[in-house]
């Protein structure tokens, strides 16, 4: 088991990585009194491992339902009432065992409650293990969309035992692989390397599984360190987000998984990137197999672009036809665009609606919308 330090101003907490990192519990929880939140698939999986790494605090979980809808109002307030009921006061302690809904919903619970309560991540998914449960972000959805009501609430530590992703089914798999390959790309060219010829994830060895986990959040780790509340850098961890965010929102969160949408939004910003001429036709290609190596992601065929379009001037605050957007500009480097034109984010997913499946045509003859070369601005993240 590996320890990863975040030094954040005041205050540094580690994430420990590995198989068996759930040993580590008990001393983590010390005497405070222990709240687990989890949901009745994770405890049926994973219940007895938890229990042994925490002690009896195991047995009495609170369990809040499986999927998104969880990361609702209502059961947000079911958290507090059950938070009140075990006279949770400031110097208990949350322990939110599951995916990225179980700890954002929890970690959010935990830092509404009476002003701020500690919690433990111990995330069971890929995706939580490499992204959601590290950078302190919490939060809940609104009826009109997703993450809007949250906080900035560091957890007392990260747990992630490696070997519970031996029951995640392949495209959850995945899905957190899509993320995992970010933070290579952004910031790790050995991870990068090794998964660019490690195959899909559920052939992966519990070793490279573990590596994995553990280089995505030293680059996470290492990024929210320097600017905590996404003020700069941590724009980066956003590569691949624009457009995969907007393709949630306008397939309703049902047909793709956050990662299957963020793997999407990598391949939309290379072929962004490629027709604003800031991309070689090399590296390119290089970044879409190194995508598609991960496996397939449902179509997007039949999207409608204007939503997707729609979405992405929301979430951006489009200026004058205008959004910033992080590009890659080699293999494993990325910068920071702020005046990418819409309409060469719009041909692109254009193209990319009519692309039959998610073997993408590597390389293929991208947009030629715009035309204007958008400035670089001088935060440049350079390579890493
Ligand atoms: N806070 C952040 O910075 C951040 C970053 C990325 C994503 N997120 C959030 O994370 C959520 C997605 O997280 P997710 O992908 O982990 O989804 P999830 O929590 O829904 O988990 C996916 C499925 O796997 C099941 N599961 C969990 N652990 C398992 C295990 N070990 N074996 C078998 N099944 C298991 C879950 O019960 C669920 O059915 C989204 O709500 C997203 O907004 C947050
Ligand atoms: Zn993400």
């Amino acid at each position: 088991v590996q320890r990863i330090l975040v030094r954040l101003p005041g205050r540094t907490y580690p994430i420990l990585v590995g198989p068996g990192a759930l040993g580590s519990l008990l001393p983590l929880a010390g005497r405070a009194r222990v709240v687990v939140v989890s949901n009745a698939r994770v405890m049926r999986l994973h219940g007895p491992v938890l229990r042994a790494g925490l002690g009896p605090a195991a047995d009495d979980p609170v369990l809040v339902p499986d999927g998104e809808r969880a990361k609702s109002r209502a059961t947000l307030a079911l958290l507090h009432d059950a938070l009140l009921e075990r006279g949770m006061a400031r110097d208990g302690l949350v322990v939110a065992f599951g995916g990225g809904v179980v700890t954002d919903l929890a970690g959010f619970a935990a830092a509404t409650w009476m002003r701020g309560m500690d919690w433990l991540a111990v995330p069971t998914t890929l995706l939580a293990m490499a992204d959601a449960a590290v950078g302190g972000k919490v939060g809940i959805n609104h009826p009109r969309g997703k993450n809007l009501i949250g906080a900035f609430h560091q957890p007392r530590a990260v747990v992630a035992d490696t070997s519970l992703l031996s029951t995640l089914e392949p495209r959850q798999l995945r899905s957190g692989a899509y993320e995992v390959v970010k933070c290579g790309f952004i910031g790790d060219q050995r991870l990068l390397a090794r998964l660019s010829n490690a195959g899909r994830p559920e052939g992966w060895s519990e070793r490279l599984r573990a590596d994995a986990v553990r280089g995505a959040c030293r680059v996470k780790a290492e990024i929210v360190a320097s600017d905590e509340r996404e003020g700069g850098r941590r724009r980066l961890l956003n590569l691949g987000h624009t457009v995969g965010h907007a393709l949630e929102a306008a397939t309703g969160f049902h047909r793709l998984t956050h990662g299957e949408a963020v793997g999407w939004g990598l391949i939309a910003a290379t072929r962004i990137s490629r027709a604003l001429g800031r991309l070689g036709l090399e590296d390119a290609a290089r970044i879409e197999r190194l995508v598609e190596a991960i496996g397939p992601r449902p179509s997007l065929r039949g999207i409608g672009p204007a939503e997707v379009m729609a979405a992405v001037s929301r979430d951006k605050k489009a200026r004058a036809g205008r959004v910033p957007f992080i590009l890659p500009t080699g293999y494993g480097r990325v910068d920071i665009v702020d005046d990418v034109p819409l309409e060469v984010v719009d041909a692109v997913v254009r193209e990319l609606a009519v692309t039959p499946r998610s073997a993408g045509s590597a390389g293929s003859p991208s947009a030629r919308a715009g035309g204007s070369r958008p400035r670089r601005t001088p935060r440049t993240a350079g390579r890493r």
